[in-house]
């Protein structure tokens, strides 16, 4: 049964948006199964560059289908957005039913939260990821087929006090004193009666695109038709398997393909991983530099999030979290994005294993917080790598580099990323 799921084997940003625009051109369906807004994927094409947040990066390929799948949350602003780009490309777009969506209010929430919680914030995105989820949880909220009318609408949001609890958290936590605009809004989120406008004029840009797309990806799985499932984030942001409280409120797994559509056969499952890590907002980093390697690093890949454009925190390739990562996320292949970023950087150092910390134990906050990598220098890295066009010819130090990682990871390399274009990519 030909489903592929391309999964973040690290914190997120690992280059997935250029992988899946690269299996992209093979698939039949490409369908974005977990998180929101909260993701950037961008793809270079020719000499534009695409950031693209919330639907599959299918959408720049011509008659491709994109699926969003019911786990996502939708912030229905970015949604429009992005089928304008879909138009553009002349790409097909299908948006679940049964979506959750992220309100104005959701993401008041979200920034309400991470401005009372002070030094302890998580350095979530805002994009109110973690309040939308917790109400899916507690089966409230609005899906994308509620905002079919107003009145639905204004039964949804007063059921239960369901609007008066929202507001209320929010006032508690001080959201009413922060300027709404702050967070690209033209209306004020506390305002119910606005909200409904707002939901019924989403929902009147949104319905061409509703349908059922569990049902869309059993039949086409049943005529063998080929399915790519994309992943947002990482296996290291997962809920489950991620350092709580550190990490998003989604399966960043292949399990939350298997939650969501139901699927449990997969022909591969891909994780993508950089040739160094990096994370965005709060939480343990083992092999974070804090110098001028750093900093190197982060100039030399342009480090800065696509979603929030915060500069994102460096470090040397950690092959403890990896090895984690292609555990619990089952990852069958990898493919090592950015290696042209590290060659050319002198005294590269790779982390194998942690000191204290045993190869099968869960890397949980705390544990991480107190691993100590192990870190063995690299053999330089050098020469320009833009122009192969085959893994074979990569010069012996990277195939000796990306050889430490199978080994560690016991995980075969299926590609490696050599540039920001979307041909460069030497698949084997
Ligand atoms: P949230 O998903 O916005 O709630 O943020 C929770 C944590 O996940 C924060 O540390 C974010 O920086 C991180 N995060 C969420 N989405 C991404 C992503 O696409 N790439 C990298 N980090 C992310």
């Amino acid at each position: 049964m030909p489903a592929i799921v391309v999964l973040g084997a690290q914190w997120g940003d690992e280059g997935k948006g250029k992988i899946i625009d690269s299996l992209a051109s093979e698939a039949d369906i490409v369908v974005r199964f977990n998180g929101g807004a909260n993701a950037g994927h961008t793809i270079v094409i020719g000499d534009k560059t695409y950031p693209i947040h919330l639907l599959p990066s299918g959408i720049f390929r011509e008659g491709k289908m994109n699926l969003v799948g019911p786990g996502v949350v939708f912030d229905p602003n970015v949604g429009v957005q992005e089928l304008k780009l879909s138009k553009q490309f002349g790409s097909h777009v299908m948006l679940d039913s049964s979506i959750q969506i992220v309100l104005p209010i959701h993401r008041l929430m979200d920034a309400s939260r991470e401005r009372a919680a002070g030094s302890s914030a998580i350095g979530t995105t805002l994009r109110g990821i973690g309040p939308t989820y917790s109400d899916f949880w507690l089966r409230r909220g609005l899906t994308l087929h509620d905002l079919r009318s107003p009145e639905r609408i204004r039964e949804v949001l007063l059921s239960g006090g369901y609007w008066k609890e929202l507001f209320a958290i929010v006032s508690v936590l001080g959201g009413a004193n922060i300027d709404f605009r702050e967070l690209g809004m033209n209306f004020n989120p506390l305002h119910m009666d606005d909200t409904i406008d707002w939901c019924v004029q989403m929902g009147e840009l949104l319905s061409p695109f509703l349908g059922d797309t569990r049902a869309y990806v059993h039949e086409a799985l049943e005529r063998n038709r080929h399915v790519l499932f994309e992943g947002a984030q990482g296996v290291m942001l997962d809920a489950y398997h991620g350092s709580r409280p550190f990490c998003t409120s989604s399966l960043c797994t292949a399990a939350g393909v298997v939650a969501t559509f139901g699927v449990y056969k997969f022909e591969r499952v891909i994780g993508v991983a950089k040739a160094y890590v990096t994370r965005v907002g709060a939480g343990p980093f083992p092999t974070e530099l804090l110098d001028a390697k750093g900093e190197e690093l982060r100039r030399c890949g342009h480090e800065f999030g696509t979603t929030t454009g915060r500069p994102r925190r460096c470090g040397w390739l950690d092959l403890a979290a990896l090895r984690y990562a292609c555990r619990v996320g089952s990852i069958t292949q990898l493919v090592i994005t950015k290696l042209d970023v590290i060659s050319g950087i002198k005294d590269v150092r790779l982390c194998r294993s942690y000191e204290n910390v045993g190869p099968f134990q869960t890397l949980t906050n705390d544990v991480l917080t107190s691993a100590k990598p192990i870190l063995t220098e690299v053999p330089e890295l050098i020469g320009d790598l833009s122009s192969f066009k085959t893994y074979a010819e990569l010069p012996l130090p990277f195939r000796r580099y990306l050889r430490q990682i199978q080994n560690v990871t016991g995980v075969w390399i299926k590609g490696v990323g050599i540039g920001p274009e979307r041909n460069q990519i030497l698949w084997r």
